[in-house]
């Protein structure tokens, strides 16, 4: 497929199914993605995972995707990667083994057991970590890695942006996967596999323009926005 031809996304609002399916339990969503059977299933498996939201509206996860190797898309955010590489919430680990395979040094965290267990199996270098839990080398990293809508992560963009500024030297690069359309916002969803819903927690949906705002006011040089097989991709220097 030609660059800039678009395809179906995961956590897209076009990509939606609008069967209504309403979310229970919304009172007290957590920012922590869950680390249940839900998705140890799906990514075990390779099966269909959805990101429920709280409308009914279903999105579907491209679980098959995490589990494959890199494609076009994914390539044009490994050629960007130089120096040692912070993969935040690497899933079964596609990045941080092709990194590895280029002779760059990764190392993939993620907040999910079976996320990780599927990493190492693969040969990763992976910590079972949340990316707010105190990390190797701190402030030195070169570049850091935000793959596949992961600027959702715990539903706080701001405090996720300024994490990883914290993580990266000055001078290092952020590299972010943002929506493909123009969305700014964070929304109670839940995983759902079709025989099972997980609990409830927060995840963001932020595009490119807003990306772009919010990691400037956290100190971020904004540098490149580019597109490839529908997917919307930015860098920053720190
Ligand atoms: C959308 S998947 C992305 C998988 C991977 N980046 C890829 O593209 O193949 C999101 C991943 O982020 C992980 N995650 C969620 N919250 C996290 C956190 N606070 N710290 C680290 N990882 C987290 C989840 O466990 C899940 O594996």
């Amino acid at each position: 497929m030609a660059e800039g031809v678009s395809e179906p996304l995961r956590l897209l609002p076009e990509s939606v199914d609008t069967v209504p399916a309403p979310i229970h339990n919304t009172t007290s969503p957590s920012p922590v993605w869950p680390d249940d059977e839900v998705f140890a299933h799906a990514l075990h498996h390779g099966t269909g995972l959805d990101l429920l939201h709280h409308n009914g509206h279903r999105v579907p996860l491209a679980v098959h995707r995490w589990l494959a190797a890199p494609d076009r898309a994914d390539e044009s955010l490994l050629q960007r990667c130089s120096g040692r590489t912070l993969d935040i919430g690497c899933g079964p680990g596609r990045f941080s083994i092709a990194l590895a395979q280029r002779g760059i040094f990764c190392l993939g965290i993620d907040v999910t057991s079976k996320a990780v267990e599927l990493a190492r199996s693969n040969g990763a270098n992976v910590l079972c970590a949340s990316v707010f839990d105190p990390l190797p080398t701190e402030g030195e990293w070169d570049t850091v890695l935000l793959a596949d809508g992961n600027l959702g992560i715990a539903g706080d963009p701001d405090r996720l942006l300024a994490r990883a500024h914290h993580l990266l030297r000055a001078g290092g690069r952020l590299l972010v996967e943002a929506a493909v359309s123009d969305v700014d916002e964070v929304v109670p969803v839940q995983l759902s596999n079709g025989s099972g819903n997980s609990r409830v927690f927060h995840w963001a949906h932020v595009g490119a323009e807003a990306a772009v705002q919010r990691a400037r006011a956290v100190g971020f040089s904004h540098t490149e926005t580019w597109r490839s097989l529908g997917r919307v991709f930015v860098s920053f220097d720190r």
